[in-house]
């Protein structure tokens, strides 16, 4: 009985704070060689008279002992996976990717920047459009074969509703609203239902300009588009107008600047001819004019519009349209510094 007192004893004082306390613990109170377990042999050889009252206070002490061996185990290892979860601010941090901008979109801004410079202002508006202002506004009558230039996709259910072939939309959709003088710039999203190859996508942008005012010539659109070449390709650069047509400029001419990937010397890009078209434009139809509530005895204005993809392509030096709507990291990422400045 005096053995059963001094090993309660020494158990209730044991105190178990880590792995090896509880080993400890476990040698001393629960293997079979410890003093404990002698006691469990012993019972047998207890006088019977004393052995039942033996027998339950050594086996309440063992169940005490592996009761307290149990809860002092998960204690530890609670405390240990708490401490493993802990912030550590020494350790060395994991690199966070931080997205960059899109090529195209730094295309659109760098164009909108170099317009602003010279007093426009950027509007923007929705893809969603109906006829008239893509279309009917914008000189091309019903049925016209004009309309056939861009293939349009239409909303099955109502024909009037169209996503915008071109941001000249936003023309239309500037002078309802404002009298002259105007002068806007317009990035925009357009799109067309052709097939998707190297050259052409169905989705691709565009930035239209519009400069409306008293007296506007053509010599005015031509020294602002010179302006615009220089600023985006270098001072070097030069233009030339060919005569085009459109229906709703008159006169109507496409730009070309001069091949920047061989100087002009002729290269795959420009086919070796020197020049590379970026843009068309013209002075606004005076139908155009009256058709958004315009005076065209008064006022007369020019508009163009250039396509951002061809530029980026022209800028960057890359083959390949498609390559800018797949949002391949490893593409996106070599244009973090240009989107950076
Ligand atoms: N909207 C024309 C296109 O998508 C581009 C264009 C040509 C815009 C002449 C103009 C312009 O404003 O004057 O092909």
């Amino acid at each position: 009985m005096n053995k059963i007192d001094k090993i309660k004893a020494e158990l209730e004082a044991f105190a178990i704070q880590n792995a090896d306390n509880l080993e400890q613990f476990r040698l001393k109170f629960l293997t079979k060689k410890s003093e404990l377990q002698e006691l469990l042999s012993e019972i047998k050889n207890v006088a019977p008279e004393e052995r039942k009252d033996f027998g339950q206070r050594v086996n309440e002490l063992k169940q005490k002992a592996q009761q307290l061996f149990e809860e002092s185990r998960a204690k530890l290892e609670f405390q240990t996976s708490k401490s493993e979860n802990l912030l550590d601010v020494t350790r060395p941090s994991t690199a966070i990717n931080l997205g960059s901008m899109h090529p195209i979109s730094i295309m659109m801004n760098e164009v909108c920047d170099i317009f602003e410079k010279i007093g426009f202002s950027t509007v923007s508006g929705p893809d969603v459009e109906d006829d008239w202002h893509v279309f009917t506004a914008l000189n091309f009558p019903e049925e016209h074969p004009a309309r056939d230039m861009q293939d349009t996709f239409f909303v099955e259910l109502h024909p009037d509703i169209l996503l915008r072939t071109h941001t000249s939309s936003l023309q239309v959709r500037t002078m309802e609203k404002q009298q002259p003088p105007i002068r806007v710039i317009c990035p925009g999203r357009v799109f067309r239902n052709e097939a998707i190859t190297s050259r052409a996508h169905c989705i691709f942008h565009q930035v239209e300009g519009l400069y409306i005012a008293e007296n506007v010539s053509f010599a005015d659109m031509k020294q602002t588009l010179l302006y615009f070449a220089k600023q985006m390709f270098g001072s070097e650069t030069k233009i030339r107008l060919r005569p085009s047509y459109f229906p709703f400029t008159e006169p109507s001419a496409e730009m070309d600047i001069s091949c920047n990937i061989c100087g002009g010397a002729g290269c795959a890009l420009c086919k070796h001819t020197g020049w590379v078209e970026i843009l068309g434009c013209g002075m606004v139809d005076p139908n155009v004019l009256e058709s958004c509530g315009i005076d065209s005895k008064k006022y007369t204005g020019y508009a163009f519009g250039l396509g951002i993809e061809r530029m980026t392509m022209l800028k960057y030096k890359t083959n390949d349209i498609r390559l800018y709507f797949e949002n391949d990291v490893r593409f996106l990422q070599q244009f973090k510094a240009a989107g950076e400045r």
